[in-house]
């Protein structure tokens, strides 16, 4: 078999990046490991900066979005017994976040792919990927049916998420890789009950960090701080739903309870691997970069990089320039490094260390004073929450 560009994942970098390729007239394949209904279900992120809102209309998929998503223009931060307003359109020039589940971005590409023709093939196993330092890498996976198959491509990405074998296709001498831990994860819970509030509730607290998002004026999804090897099931719903009374407690005003549909336990790290590119192969996405949640920037980061990647795929295969698939890596990890800090701040000013002295607190709820009361350090907030910088679409 052949094709232009072999994308292994399809989450949402890899649908994306086949998208703006179709877009442009180069032809792709994405493989994927799990189902298509696994894809569309698993519960991730919830926010879009504008830029990830303006790729995805640019690109003809904003329709649901358009019609479902919630502009939102700012989020609460909420600590010391009172809840203060960041004001992103006043603070940004106008510029706001859409609440939009990575379950409906993936839903619209999937459907968009196949709508146009787009090969994917969920159920796949034993991807490989080889002479990646060639003009002509090569895909190996084998099918749902169990028959092998071999791809020579033009190039190869590799959106294939933290735990895929791409990266591991990039000698270990020639890539480095900075990585830590924290010492705290996120419960997650979707409630069928509407949201208790109109925007985001980012919540500091002395028994940890909570956070109120949603996903639809139905549909709530909210987040505890829970130690990292904690089994969720020692949470049980009325538990959870104490313990978020307990955080979230403010004089007038109240968290209203309902079903628990779903609910999970995510790690929390810092990764990245520089460079995201060895030869004809380009990582996107998670498989390149992780962040901790808290400031809604790995779903926004991964759209970004295949924005980025698709621009230069184009210009490498279309019209034989190699400048932009040079400057990939490099153009990528500048904004990568900007949200992993970004991610880093909004993480270690809002969660309990376990074990830290009262200190600690003290210095948090100084900074979140600060941030709530000088227009400078909210504009940092509020800049890097909407998404610095933008990656433009490909032309
Ligand atoms: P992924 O979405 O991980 O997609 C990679 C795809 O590759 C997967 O479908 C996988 O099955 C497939 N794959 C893996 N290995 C292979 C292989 N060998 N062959 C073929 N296919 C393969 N971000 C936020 O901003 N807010 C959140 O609340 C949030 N919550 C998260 C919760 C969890 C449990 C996780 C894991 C991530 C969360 N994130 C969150 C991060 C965000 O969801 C990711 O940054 C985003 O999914 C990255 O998209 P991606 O396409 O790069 O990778
Ligand atoms: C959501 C997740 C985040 O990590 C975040 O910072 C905001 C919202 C969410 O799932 O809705």
């Amino acid at each position: 078999m052949r094709t232009q560009v072999g994308i292994v994942g399809a989450g949402p970098a890899g649908l994306l990046l086949s998208h703006l390729l179709a877009l442009r007239g180069i032809e792709s394949i994405v493989v994927e490991t799990r189902s298509r209904a696994y894809c569309e279900a698993r519960q991730r992120a919830g926010v879009l900066e504008c830029g990830s809102v303006q790729v995805l209309r640019e690109a003809g998929l904003a329709d649901r979005l358009d019609r479902l998503g919630l502009e939102h223009g700012g989020i609460y931060l909420q600590f010391g017994g009172q809840r203060r307003r960041i004001d992103f359109r006043d603070l940004t020039g106008g510029r706001t976040v859409t609440v939009y589940a990575q379950t409906e971005v993936v839903k619209d590409l999937i459907a968009a792919r196949l709508a146009a023709g787009g090969a994917i093939e969920f159920e796949i196993s034993d991807t490989e990927v080889a002479a990646v330092t060639t003009a002509r890498p090569v895909l190996r996976y084998t099918g749902a049916d169990g028959v092998r198959h071999e791809v020579t491509c033009d190039a190869i990405a590799g959106c294939d998420g933290f735990h895929g074998i791409c990266r591991d296709a990039i000698p270990a001498g020639l890539r480095t890789v900075w990585e830590s831990g924290y010492p705290y994860a996120w419960l997650g819970i979707l409630a069928d009950v509407p949201p208790s509030t109109d925007e985001l509730i980012y919540c500091h607290h002395p028994a940890g960090f909570a956070l109120h998002s949603l996903r639809s004026p139905q549909l709530s999804r909210l987040y505890l701080q829970v130690p990292p090897e904690e089994d969720i099931a020692a949470w049980p719903d009325d538990r959870i739903w104490a313990e978020m009374q307990r955080r979230f407690a403010l004089p007038g005003w109240e968290l209203k309870e309902g079903p628990v549909l779903e609910k999970g336990i995510t790690p929390m790290r810092s990764f990245v691997c520089s460079p995201m590119r060895h030869g004809r192969l380009f990582l996107a996405g998670d498989a390149a970069h992780i962040v901790p949640p808290t400031g809604a920037k790995g779903l926004n980061l991964a759209l970004a990089d295949v924005t980025v990647l698709a621009g230069a795929l184009i210009s490498l295969l279309r019209d034989g320039r190699g400048e932009l698939a040079d400057a990939y890596s490099d153009s990528c990890l500048d904004r990568v490094w900007r949200a992993t800090h970004f991610s880093w701040w909004m993480t270690t000013m809002l969660h309990a260390t376990p074990g830290a002295g009262s200190l600690e607190a003290q210095l948090q709820l100084s900074q979140l004073r600060y941030v709530t009361s000088s227009r400078a350090a909210a504009t940092s907030l509020a800049e890097n929450y909407v998404g610095y910088r933008p990656a433009a679409t490909p032309g």
